[in-house]
């Protein structure tokens, strides 16, 4: 098993990609921390994964509150150690022009999306330093690479994450601590929902969004977890900096 004996902090894990995440690391022997601010969707995660007999623990968790993930990562670290974090907590926000986009929604994109990520960051680094190993894995978005229309918050809150994340990986390398991003394209999660739910017509919408995939399909999440599961192993253990795509093909015709 590939995390066997490993501790794994995952944000926003009650749903969608962190969820799925979640179940894929239990699977490879990990103790799974769940965090979310949907404390029941949360809980409920981890009660299937105890169900399948894994070592699972919910914490209530905002990323955007610094204290508050400083105090949850310190308490994990102390207890059990901690080997990866996957910042994965993230927000979207309804289609706009930059214009039309004031100023509230920009810096709710950019709290949750960009500093979620950077306090992951700050609070996990000195305990996978002092360990001497740890693996990060950020959540960024095809946006992290594409300036998408009418997502330009978005857009500027994920490319800061591919950023982000370099600069993580040049500075904690030197003590044993990898840091990447996995860069989904669209993904069948209730984020997704979200941005279709708010389309004209969400079920045309979403037609058209998967005939412009080579794969002729959009992603489903448990195949983002099998790319942040390899990141976070040691298959990866020479891979850092890193932003690996996953979606289907889209950014590459
Ligand atoms: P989702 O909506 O299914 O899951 C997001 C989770 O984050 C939810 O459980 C939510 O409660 C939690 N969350 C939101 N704000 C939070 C906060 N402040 N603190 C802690 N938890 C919070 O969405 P999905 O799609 O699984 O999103 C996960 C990540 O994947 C996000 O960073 C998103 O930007 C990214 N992504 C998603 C894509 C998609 O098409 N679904 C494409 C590219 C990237």
């Amino acid at each position: 098993m590939r995390l066997e004996n490993e501790t794994a902090l995952i944000t926003g894990a009650a749903s969608g990609i962190g969820r799925a995440t979640a179940e894929r690391f239990a699977a490879e022997g990990a103790r799974v921390i769940v965090t979310d601010i949907d404390s029941d969707g949360g809980e409920r995660v981890v009660a299937a994964l105890e169900d399948e007999g894994a070592d699972a623990e919910f914490h209530d968790l905002d990323v955007t509150d610094s204290e508050e993930f400083h105090a949850v990562v310190g308490a994990v670290a102390g207890e059990y150690g901690l080997d990866v974090i996957v910042n994965n907590a993230g927000t979207g926000h309804p289609s706009a022009r930059l214009e039309d986009t004031d100023e509230s929604m920009r810096d709710f994109v950019i709290d949750v999306n960009v500093k979620g990520v950077w306090n992951g960051c700050h609070a996990a680094l000195p305990h996978m330093k002092e360990q001497g190993r740890g693996a990060i894995v950020n959540v960024g978005s095809l946006a992290s690479l594409l300036g998408l229309p009418k997502q330009a918050a978005y857009s500027l809150s994920k490319g800061a994450v591919l950023n982000l994340t370099r600069a993580v990986a040049a500075e904690a390398g030197p003590y044993g601590v990898r840091a990447n991003t996995v860069c989904p394209g669209f993904t069948d999660t209730s984020l997704l929902e979200q941005y279709l739910a708010a389309q004209d017509d969400p079920e045309a919408a979403r037609e058209e969004m998967a005939a412009e995939y080579p794969l002729k399909r959009l992603g489903e999440p448990e195949e983002v977890a099998d790319a942040i599961l390899f990141l976070a192993s040691d298959e990866a253990s020479f891979v850092s900096g890193h932003g690996l795509v996953v979606d289907g093909g889209f950014s590459t015709c």
